[in-house]
């Protein structure tokens, strides 16, 4: 493999991007927009207060390049202040196993710490081993499960950007007895 280059950037590459998004994350799955199933009325309204949601919402993006190719990528944005929220991630199915997004995510903490961003977080299909064992090895910590009717079942993870809040987290779980001093 040509050497891997990350960059951060306001948006990913199209139409690589999107491609890449419908044939690993949205065709074949079992993902269903709730909006489809609201009347045209009700949806248009739906839509609009998602549309406002979003205004104003600044995306950081970091492209995985492989000389001029883009071979993967993720999108990122603050969903609570000092928050950074990974949204989505993928790699081309001919680009995995060779560490693409490992890099990519490394690069993402590296940024957010020095951006001051105290934990970042994602939400996984719980089934979805590949992004969860990836996740884990590098030190993120599994924070909850929930129902969602677009997603399914998923599962919370989230990396502590400094040690106090990892020892906090610990001590919470019931890993750790003591509380941090
Ligand atoms: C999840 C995904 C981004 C991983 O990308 P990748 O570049 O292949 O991951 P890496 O090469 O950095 O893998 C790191 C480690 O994760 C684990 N891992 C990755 N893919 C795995 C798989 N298919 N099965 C088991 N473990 C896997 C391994 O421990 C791997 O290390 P190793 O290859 O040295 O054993 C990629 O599989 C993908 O694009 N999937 C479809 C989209 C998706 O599910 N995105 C995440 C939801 S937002």
């Amino acid at each position: 493999m040509q050497s891997l280059r990350i960059e951060r950037c306001a948006a990913l590459p199209e139409p690589h991007w999107s491609q890449l998004v419908e044939q690993s994350l949205l065709s074949g799955t079992g993902y269903r927009s709730s909006l489809d199933l609201l009347p045209a009325s009700r949806r248009a309204r739906v839509e609009a207060r998602r549309a406002s949601a979003r205004e104003g919402r600044v995306h950081h993006c970091f492209a995985a390049w492989e000389g001029s190719s883009f071979v993967g990528g993720s999108v990122t944005w603050e969903n609570r202040p000092a928050h950074l929220y990974m949204q989505m991630s993928a790699v081309l199915p001919s680009h995995r196993r060779r560490g693409v997004y490992s890099t990519l995510v490394q690069d993402v903490v590296a940024w957010a710490r020095e951006q001051g961003f105290v934990e970042i977080s994602s939400l996984h299909v719980a089934t979805n081993n590949p992004v969860l064992i990836a996740k884990l090895s590098l030190g993120f910590q599994l924070t909850g499960m929930r129902l969602d009717p677009e997603f399914g079942t998923l599962v919370s993870l989230a990396l502590p950007l400094d040690p106090s809040r990892d020892a906090l987290r610990r001590f919470r779980s019931g890993e750790r007895r003591e509380p941090p001093q």
